[in-house]
């Protein structure tokens, strides 16, 4: 059997990108000074009356909302937004806002092996539509041939708008919900490859990470929204969502961020929710602003919500200095014949010592420098990696070794450079400037050793990949899932500097971005495997059967290699076979959210934009956040609080007649109490119930996290939850 040994999965590092005006769709009218595009949420599909006629009639309309929100977006000014507010069924009214993108190894080291396992008997994805909401494609890619793929489902009704993409039955739908081409498109189609590309062999970077490339459901179908250019209107946004619920998609992939201080004015959030009422299943990046706490993007409860982690797949350079230290960098720009002399090495923050930029190698900061035959270290930061390489390389610099600060610290990047380059660790890096600080002359090199595979402290949780806990709803514990999001080979449409292979692409990029396809690809998969499983069960199923250790057996670790926390891996890293077979589910009805806003504090109004109807919290029940079914926990004590109780459901998916014992890891300080212990199934589908109840202990722990798990194991299953406490 081939050994799958590169993968398309799309890591994006944080593509930090800079709002810019969107250009209007329309032909400006007179005040168009005075006007804004707002997304306009109405009580009817008749709404669009509630705009002037004037405005209807002058192309200042932009998208007719329908599947997943009943409304519209279209440029209009301050006062006749008001006038609106006064007429019967208005609803809101919100500005437009501009998101950020979050920017082949990876089946294998998910277990997915070509012939045998999960990934035949998903069919690799096959008769499942994966939908992209990202920056468009590059459909000539090899990835997104059409060879051994089925028709589209009868049930399609998307389709190709544009002509220059021609939809064949890997790609059915292109749509476009901005004005640009798909020039640049290499986000989406690096996202849209690692979900569902198909097999390509001899797949590398720069002869790196050389093998057969393929996406995670690579028999899927994909249908290609493009709702981002340089950055991604809320307003295009929703309306691909829409487009896509409409045409019928199973699974959305979402690697965008998310704005909004409640889910009522998160509008993936609204739209999402639309979607998973329909059945399609929603997987979303969770930023990349880690590893600090706080930061996530996309926390709802009825999305998937996937942060970022290594594989075991290196592409090794390493930094020797002139005293024989060494030290294991990355790089995915690897040139075979970079001599092995030593070269002056300098730090570029003693360069110039009135530019406090100088050490992150702007280009600003070394275009008057002359750096001929220099080995130049620069910290992470300011400006991209390449970028730092690119004002090196113009200021007749040789190499350069990139260092990391104090937060990434073991996270480290295989970019695609212009010039030889490593990058460190920040340990490493303080070593390095030690000795550059202490050599009279301070000379260096960079080996370079090429692909190795076999890291077993990976799965890795990435610097950048963003933390809980959940600040719109802190009893939902996010992220849900790790997914492989670092030095992710996928297909690429932008020519990389010295790459000598213009029509064959492929890239190496990071970011929660490429982690959340991965999963897009496993749900496909699962919903392929199991048609009639709802987007929660899918969910459950990928959370409850997630791993919790690392390939050396050791607790998964964060980018300090210490043990990460709770709010940094959610459940644990995906197993996708585990998931296909998780004997239990945590099943949601979209009804269910229903209880649990209202127990937010919701207003109607907010509610209702969320749902999509009217709702009057008076006359529904009200549930706490940890009420939710879900099959994780995250629960706050304060001081004084003493027990919480609640209830979870468990639909049975395994076999007929089973019996499930439960067992309890408790946190420190809380004492958990599952009742009953037992659980007896007789038949598929059966549903049974228990109570849990948390109590905090007498004990000194206060302002801390604690974590704990539940898990009910059969002699064939075990179906974990992890609790999530913070003292306070
Ligand atoms: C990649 O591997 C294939 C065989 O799988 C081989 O034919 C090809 O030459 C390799 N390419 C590089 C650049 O190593
Ligand atoms: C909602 O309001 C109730 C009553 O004031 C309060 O007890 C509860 O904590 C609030 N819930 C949230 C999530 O803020
Ligand atoms: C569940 O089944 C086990 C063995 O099959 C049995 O020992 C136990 O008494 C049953 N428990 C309940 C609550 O029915």
């Amino acid at each position: 059997m081939p050994k799958m040994a590169n993968f398309m999965s799309f890591i994006t590092l944080i593509c930090i990108l800079s709002l810019s005006p969107r250009p209007a769709f329309a032909a400006d009218t007179p005040e168009a000074s005075s006007l804004r595009t707002y997304i306009v949420h109405v009580e009817r599909p008749d709404g669009e009356e509630l705009v002037p006629q004037s405005a209807r009639s002058s192309n200042r309309m932009i998208f007719s909302y329908r599947e997943v929100f009943i409304g519209f977006a279209a440029r209009l000014s301050p006062d006749e937004v008001k006038d609106m507010e006064k007429k019967e069924g208005f609803v809101y009214a919100r500005p437009d806002e501009m998101l950020s993108l979050h920017t082949t190894h990876s089946p294998s080291f998910l277990g997915l092996n070509q012939n045998t396992g999960f990934w035949k008997e998903s069919n690799y994805g096959r008769g499942v539509i994966i939908g992209v909401l990202d920056t468009g494609i590059f459909p000539q890619h090899p990835s997104f041939s059409d060879v051994g793929m089925p028709r589209p489902p009868a049930k399609w009704k998307g389709r190709c708008e544009r002509n220059t993409i021609t939809c064949n039955n890997k790609i059915i739908g292109a749509r476009y919900f901005v004005q640009s081409d798909d020039q640049n498109a290499g986000h989406g189609t690096h996202c849209a490859g690692t979900a569902a590309g198909n097999f390509v062999r001899g797949a590398n970077i720069f002869g790196l990470a050389n093998g057969t490339a393929a996406g995670i459901a690579p028999y899927a179908h994909l249908a290609i929204y493009k709702v981002c250019d340089v950055t991604c209107p809320t307003s295009s946004i929703l309306a691909g969502i829409d487009a896509a619920v409409a045409d019928g998609v199973d699974v959305l992939s979402i690697s965008l961020s998310s704005a909004g201080n409640n889910f009522a004015q998160d509008l993936t959030a609204v739209g999402a929710f639309g979607a998973m009422e329909k059945g399609v299943f929603v997987s979303c990046s969770a930023g990349n602003r880690g590893p600090f706490s706080y930061t996530l993007s996309n926390p709802a409860p009825w999305v998937l919500t996937v942060g970022a982690s290594t594989t075991d797949r290196k592409t090794r350079a390493t930094a020797v200095l002139g005293d024989s230290q060494l030290f294991h960098g990355v790089s995915a720009f690897q040139p075979n014949n970079f001599p092995t002399t030593m070269l002056p090495l300098l730090y570029a923050g003693t360069l110039n010592p009135s530019d406090p930029m100088a050490r992150f190698c702007s280009r600003s900061s070394l275009n008057s420098m002359d750096l001929r035959g220099k080995i130049v270290l620069c910290d992470i930061g300011g400006v991209t990696a390449v970028e730092k390489g690119q004002a090196i390389r113009s200021a007749g610099g040789a190499a350069m070794i990139l260092v990391n600060d104090e937060s990434y610290a073991n996270t480290i990047l295989a970019d695609p450079h212009v010039l030889p380059a490593t990058h460190v660790s920040h340990a490493d890096g303080l070593r390095i400037k030690a000795y550059i600080n202490s050599a009279r002359a301070p000379v260096a090199t960079i080996r370079f050793s090429g692909t190795l595979l076999g890291d077993n402290r990976a799965p890795v949780v990435a610097a950048f990949s963003s933390r809980g806990p959940n600040s719109l709803s802190p009893g939902i514990l996010k992220p849900d899932i790790l997914g492989p999001g670092v030095d992710i080979l996928g297909p690429w449409n932008i020519a990389l500097e010295n790459n000598p292979n213009t029509n064959f692409r492929f890239n190496m990029v990071s970011g929660t971005s490429m982690a959340c396809p991965h999963l897009s690809g496993v749900a496909a998969l699962l919903k392929s495997a199991h048609p009639n499983w709802s987007p929660a069960a899918i969910k459950s199923a990928i959370m409850t059967t997630a791993d919790v250790v690392n390939h050396a057996g050791g607790a998964i670790q964060d980018e300090r290699f210490l043990p990460a926390g709770i709010f940094a891996t959610g459940s644990g890293h995906v197993n996708p076979s585990r998931a296909n077979d998780p004997g239990l589910v945590y099943d949601i009805q979209p009804q269910d959210y229903i209880p649990y806003l209202c127990g937010l504090n919701y207003t109607n109004s907010q509610v209702s934009s969320i749902v999509g109807r009217r709702v009057n919290c008076l006359e529904e029940s009200h549930i706490p956040e940890a009420q939710l079914n879900y099959p994780s926990f995250a629960l706050t004590f304060a001081p004084s609080s003493t027990t919480q109780v609640y209830t979870r459901t468990v639909t049975n998916v395994g076999d007929p007649i089973s019996s499930y014992n439960v067992e309890i890891f408790p946190p420190s300080g809380i004492d958990v109490r599952v009742f009953p212990t037992t659980l007896n199934f007789t038949r598929v589908n059966q549903q049974m119930h228990y109570l849990v109840t948390f109590s905090r202990l007498t004990s000194t722990l206060n302002g801390v996290v604690v974590r704990g798990f539940l898990r009910w194991t059969s002699s064939k299953h075990s179906v974990r939850s992890p609790i999530a406490v913070i003292l306070q």
